[in-house]
């Protein structure tokens, strides 16, 4: 019998240049650069540049590739109208991936994507995707959508389309932080659904589709969603110790801990701890980062010796909290940032292509005969 592995955990699903991960010693790197060094001193779009074109670009590429994103985060109005239908209950996560599907029937490519519409491809999905987000999220709320404004960067354009108000560059400059940590994390659910979608030679609009799905279970990017609901339910930081013994004698899953590769502290919820807690110092609710970080603490006693530490769910749900941001708009934020890394792998899947299509191993029953309907019990046989 051939091996299994379920989850198909440790099994190679590519060869990539695109990050490197070491979840031994919590290294994550884009195109060979460590992460903290692009938080530090990388924007969003910069990023995306170097994710999507595997090296950091010079000035004069930079301000094209902005002045592109820019001019391509308008929807057309037949695409404000699709989202205006959708259910206002319904999960952003939902409509962000209708919407996705349906932005590629206003851009149809070939079946063999060239180099050029790849790229105005990228361009159109990392630009248009926050204004979809946004456009969703007041609308079913009763407000009208908030026209892009091109004067903002990508992420200052995105907070004001959220609100109707200029944030301040302490707040912009977190988030576009956060969008640098989430986007690229190697092979994980959401980047395989797509690659696998690309492999069939499908547009890029349908691989993002593809990969939007993947992310939004609790598993994969919902989880940051999760948390903030945990921290608001604990209530302080005395009650922490009670509320996980009580999770985990039930066997259920603290949302934003555990990884399949890091078997030490995610490097990204490092940076974004740093960050919540700079965001939690003057707040009002600096209660809910105590309470976090006694959930840290209680997790590494009761369950550190299965290699189980924070993840970068765990702290991105808290400090999008604290800039007013929907809960159901988190994951949503996760998929702003991650379209650079998932078009990334989508394009190197491009070149040099083979269809997926693994094999299982079949379980089940073989020659039964066909019974007629008036022949069969209540039970089929
Ligand atoms: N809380 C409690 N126990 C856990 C957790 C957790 N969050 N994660 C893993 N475990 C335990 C699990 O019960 C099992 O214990 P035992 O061996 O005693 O049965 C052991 O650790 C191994 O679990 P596993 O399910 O085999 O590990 P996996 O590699 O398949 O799971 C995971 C990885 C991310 C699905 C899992 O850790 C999990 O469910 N975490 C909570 C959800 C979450 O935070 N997801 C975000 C992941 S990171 C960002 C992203 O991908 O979007």
């Amino acid at each position: 019998m051939s091996d299994f592995f379920p989850g198909l955990a440790g099994v190679p699903a590519a060869r990539s240049k695109i990050s490197y991960i070491n979840g031994q010693q919590g290294i994550l790197e884009y195109r060979g650069i460590p992460i903290e060094q692009l938080a530090k001193h990388s924007t969003f779009s910069e990023t995306a540049y170097l994710l999507l074109y595997d090296r950091l670009p010079n000035q004069k590429e930079l301000d094209l590739f902005e002045t592109n994103l820019r001019h391509h985060r308008y929807l057309r109005h037949q695409l404000i109208d699709l989202i205006k239908c959708l259910p206002n209950d319904g999960h952003p996560m939902d409509a962000l991936q209708a919407a996705v599907a349906a932005l590629g029937m206003f851009y149809p490519a070939p079946p063999a994507q060239s180099e050029e519409e790849n790229y105005w491809a990228a361009v159109r999905l990392i630009a248009k995707i926050p204004t979809i987000i946004a456009a969703f999220a007041r609308l079913r709320r009763g407000n009208d959508p908030i026209q892009p404004q091109d004067d903002l960067t990508h992420t200052e354009n995105f907070l004001y389309m959220c609100s109707g108000k200029r944030q301040n560059t302490e707040t912009s400059r977190a988030l576009d932080t956060c969008l640098i940590l989430h986007a690229e994390h190697t092979m994980n659910a959401s980047t395989f659904s797509g690659l696998v979608t690309a492999s069939t030679l499908s547009d890029p609009y349908t691989v993002i589709s593809s990969a939007i799905g993947t992310l939004k279970g609790k598993l994969h990017g919902g989880a940051n969603e999760q948390v903030i609901g945990m921290l608001h339910a604990i209530e302080t930081a005395s009650d922490v110790t009670t509320y996980i013994s009580e999770k985990l004698e039930a066997k259920e899953r603290v949302m934003g801990f555990g990884h399949r590769i890091y078997k030490v502290k995610d490097p990204r919820a490092t940076f974004l701890q740093n960050i919540a807690q700079d965001l939690y110092k003057r707040s009002p609710e600096s209660h809910l980062y105590e309470i976090a970080i006694e959930v840290e603490r209680v997790m590494d006693e009761m369950v550190g010796h299965k290699a189980i530490s924070a993840n970068v769910d765990f702290y991105s749900g808290l400090i999008y909290h604290q800039m007013g941001i929907d809960p159901e708009l988190y994951t949503p934020v996760f998929a702003i940032a991650r379209v650079s890394g998932w078009l990334a792998h989508c394009f190197e899947q491009y070149k040099d292509n083979r269809l997926f299509r693994p094999t299982q191993i079949y379980e089940g029953q073989r020659n039964r005969p066909y019974v007629k309907i008036r022949d069969r019990t209540t039970r089929a046989s």
